[in-house]
């Protein structure tokens, strides 16, 4: 049985319809004073998979996600499936400052003692967040789908990262489609603020700029929260003579007006997936994570 926190409703439905199963009914709502009221009223059986992304309202999805494994533990399923498309929280793995909470390791326990067996999410943004857990964890890619889409939507494409990190995505996706990719350098100057530039002479990758003249340049990232980190890879990839630039996320976090400003840089179209629910959540992960549903359940 599958059931769908209410962050994650349109994915969770798509899910069990991949699965040929129907979807758990719950019913949840707010208290006057704020606080959630939850209960489950469909069938519990032993093996159950909860879906919830902790996007914004982090903290209030996160209880949602809390306050359903640990019910459906009390109804009687021994084995719990998480499924956190989105983990929120997941960019604080670590301390940058001295006295910082790691938030990531928090949130991780918390799933943990509440009774999940295993968890499945999509591109975390460090891989080593599964190290928090002593359950499975499953970090699966997204980077399949996009390409799909990219090859779709693009004739002569060239999969350009934001910055040194999304180089394993740019990577993924140039092998799948056959095509070149390569990254720019950047700086984060404050959590609304980065600096961005061509990489230096002696990273690899070069950006070999006469190689993106031309060519529809695709930017390709794992999150997309301020927009601050396309928005100045744009400028850089139009300054040098990119036929069009398209933007691709897998979680489009989208803070305020992320979109416009994206789009009021020059992008020609910003898409993400949908392990976040947003007005860009047009590339669907639900075949990816039923098919790890079901190879799990082998
Ligand atoms: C950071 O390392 C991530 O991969 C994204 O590049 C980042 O979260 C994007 O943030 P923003 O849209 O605020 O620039």
């Amino acid at each position: 049985m599958i059931i769908g926190g209410s962050a994650s409703q349109n994915l969770t439905s798509k899910v069990a319809s991949c699965l040929g199963e129907e979807l758990s009914p719950i019913e949840i709502k707010k208290f006057p004073d704020g606080e959630k009221y939850i209960r489950i009223t469909g069938k519990v059986s032993e093996e159950m998979v909860v879906v919830q992304s902790t996007g914004y309202p982090q903290d209030e999805n996160l209880m949602e996600l809390i306050f359903l494994i640990s019910n459906l533990k009390d109804l009687g399923a021994k084995e719990i499936k998480v499924v956190m498309p989105y983990f929120g929280y997941g960019r604080q793995e670590k301390c940058f400052k001295d006295g910082e909470v790691i938030s990531a390791k928090i949130i991780s326990n918390l799933i943990e003692n509440a009774g999940a067996a295993e968890l499945i999410s999509l591109n975390l943004h460090e891989n080593s967040l599964k190290d928090f857990f002593s359950i499975p964890v499953h970090n699966l890619s997204a980077m399949p789908v996009i390409a799909e889409y990219i090859r779709e939507n693009t004739e002569n494409p060239i999969i350009i990262g934001p910055d040194k990190g999304a180089v394993g995505f740019t990577t993924e996706i140039a092998n799948i489609l056959n095509c070149d990719s390569t990254y720019l350098s950047k700086i984060r100057i404050s959590p609304d603020k980065v600096e961005t530039n061509i990489v230096n002479v002696d990273d690899e990758p070069k950006l070999d700029i006469s190689s993106v003249e031309g060519k529809e340049a695709i930017l390709v990232d794992d999150i997309i929260s301020t927009g601050g980190t396309i928005v100045n890879a744009t400028k850089i990839l139009l300054g040098h003579g990119v036929k069009s630039v398209d933007v691709c996320c897998v979680h489009p976090v989208l803070v305020n007006d992320a979109v416009i400003k994206i789009y009021s840089a020059g992008v020609r179209n910003v898409i993400g997936t949908d392990t976040l629910t947003s007005d860009i959540s047009h590339i669907s992960v639900a075949n990816i994570i039923a098919n790890k549903i079901l190879e799990l359940r082998d």
